[in-house]
């Protein structure tokens, strides 16, 4: 069963556009990774401040290997500027598991 784990993060506003522009750098390393699924970095637009960093996986297996391995802490490097800190000290991981999913049905007209 696929899990997701979602970083939830506070940005204060003077620093959104430097987190995302962190991320449009980010490392690329994560849809390399055995068990990764999908990635997506979520912009709040209204009802929170919080971006959510969303991923999902093949198993918690999957991962934990990641986040405890080189590929996270890499991406997380980040050059030591203001941000990491500021954000760091607002940020919840959210853990679910998948326990339905659909997307478009290809009859639908959903055609490559
Ligand atoms: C202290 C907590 C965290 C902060 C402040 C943070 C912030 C960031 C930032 C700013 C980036 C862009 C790259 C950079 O400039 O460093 C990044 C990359 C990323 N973060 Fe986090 N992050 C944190 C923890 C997590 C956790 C727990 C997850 C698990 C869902 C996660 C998932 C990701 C992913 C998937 C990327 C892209 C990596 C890649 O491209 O290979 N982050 N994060």
């Amino acid at each position: 069963m696929s899990v997701v784990k979602i970083n939830a993060v506070s940005v204060p506003p003077e620093q959104q556009a430097r987190f995302e522009e962190r991320f449009r750098g980010r490392a690329g390393a994560v849809e390399k990774t055995p068990g990764f699924e999908w990635f997506e970095l979520l912009r709040p637009l209204e009802g929170t401040d919080q971006y959510l960093v969303y991923t999902r996986w093949s198993s918690e297996e999957a991962y934990r290997s990641w986040q405890s391995g080189q590929d996270f802490d890499r991406a997380h490097a980040g050059g030591g500027d203001t941000l990491a800190p500021a954000a760091a000290a607002s940020h919840h991981l959210w853990s679910y598991e998948v326990l339905e999913s659909a997307g478009p049905h290809a009859e639908q007209g959903q055609q490559a």
